[in-house]
């Protein structure tokens, strides 16, 4: 396949953003869209309660910009009813592309309540979910979830979450139970492959496009992660195009700088050293440096002094912490 259907909409890239708490933040997707080639972006995990009440934080998190690549607000919730009047506000008031319900979250805060990696245990609560959404929006939807909660699930959950009619369904191939710990058992991917027909999208663990390009062989898409804030490039390496659709060159150094212009764009001054902070976590994931710059950036004390020490860092090419 070389793109994807997703209910009405046509997905040309293969390889897709997954959502990520507090990184898949308006600030990231926007430079990821610049950078192109994505298939689609989820936004962060956002409450569907939140939505609905139209809590101003919640809405915060639901501010939007004129994309190229299609965004997908994340929800979680437990109700049929949260979500299905968070789906129509969404539908109604923002330019978001899709909707993905989130059945994978391992928080307990957010399992206490019913929902994310919950809904693993209740199939049917989770097809009914579904399938309420479905009777009252036309927007594209998709759910990701995990192999199971503590045991596997995975073949009982896609079959009634296709039933139901998601559009696509992503498998973060780990149990609840393994949080983000040892590998992703890409191993399940085959035997979902023969149950379902629908949209399978595979995610965990992909670091690099060879990676990504040898899991397609049994999912029609792969969902990326950590990957993508280590390497906002990544997307474009799998689609095997310039980054930028040739607006300009995009290096470590344009990637940092556009990163730390769209923070104080879009975050008051308070909270753009934490959001640098946020980053920093994989920014410089599996770099030979990385643990030192990670170090410098947490210690800084002002996001100008981050900001120096960025500059800094691209000046020296990396290389001579
Ligand atoms: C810091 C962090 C935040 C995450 N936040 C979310 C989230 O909000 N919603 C979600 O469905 N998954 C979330 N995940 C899981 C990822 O989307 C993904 O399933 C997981 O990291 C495996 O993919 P990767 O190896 O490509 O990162 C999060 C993972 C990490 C490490």
């Amino acid at each position: 396949m070389d793109s994807l259907k997703i209910g009405n909409l046509k997905i040309k890239y293969l390889a897709l953003l997954s959502p990520l708490a507090a990184l898949t933040d308006i600030v990231f997707r926007k430079l990821l869209d610049e950078i192109g080639y994505a298939g689609y972006m989820v936004t962060e995990i956002i409450s569907a309660e939140g939505v609905r009440r139209q809590q101003d934080r919640t809405l915060q998190m639901l501010k939007t910009f004129d994309y190229i690549t299609p965004q997908f607000v994340q929800l979680f919730g437990a109700e049929p009813a949260q979500f299905v009047e968070a789906v129509k506000y969404i539908e109604n008031e923002t330019n978001f592309a899709g909707i993905d319900i989130n059945m994978g979250c391992p928080a307990n805060k957010v399992i206490k309540k019913g929902g994310g990696a919950a809904l693993l245990k209740d199939p049917a609560g989770a097809g009914e979910i579904i399938r309420q959404i479905k009777t009252h929006s036309r927007l594209p939807l998709t759910v990701k979830i995990r192999l199971g909660f503590n045991q596997v699930n995975v073949l009982e959950m896609v079959e009634v979450l296709e039933q139901e009619g998601a559009d696509a369904i992503v498998v973060h191939f780990r149990l609840r139970s393994e949080g983000y710990r040892g590998c992703a058992n890409w191993d399940y991917a085959p035997q979902i492959r023969e149950k379902i027909n629908t949209v399978f999208i595979g995610n965990g663990d992909i670091r690099t496009a060879a990676q990504a390009k040898e899991k397609m062989a049994h999912v029609d898409g792969v969902m990326i992660g950590r990957g993508a804030i280590s390497n906002p490039l990544i997307f474009a390496e799998i689609a095997g195009e310039e980054p930028g659709y040739g607006a300009k060159a995009w290096d470590t150094a344009a990637i940092s700088t556009r990163l730390l212009e769209l923070i104080e764009e879009h975050y008051e001054k308070k909270l753009q050293l934490g959001r640098v902070k946020a980053f920093t976590r994989f920014l410089f994931w599996g770099k030979k440096y990385g643990k030192k710059a990670r170090q410098r950036i947490y210690n800084a004390s002002t996001f100008q002094e981050a900001k120096d020490f960025f500059a800094s860092l691209l000046q020296k090419d990396f290389t001579n912490l």
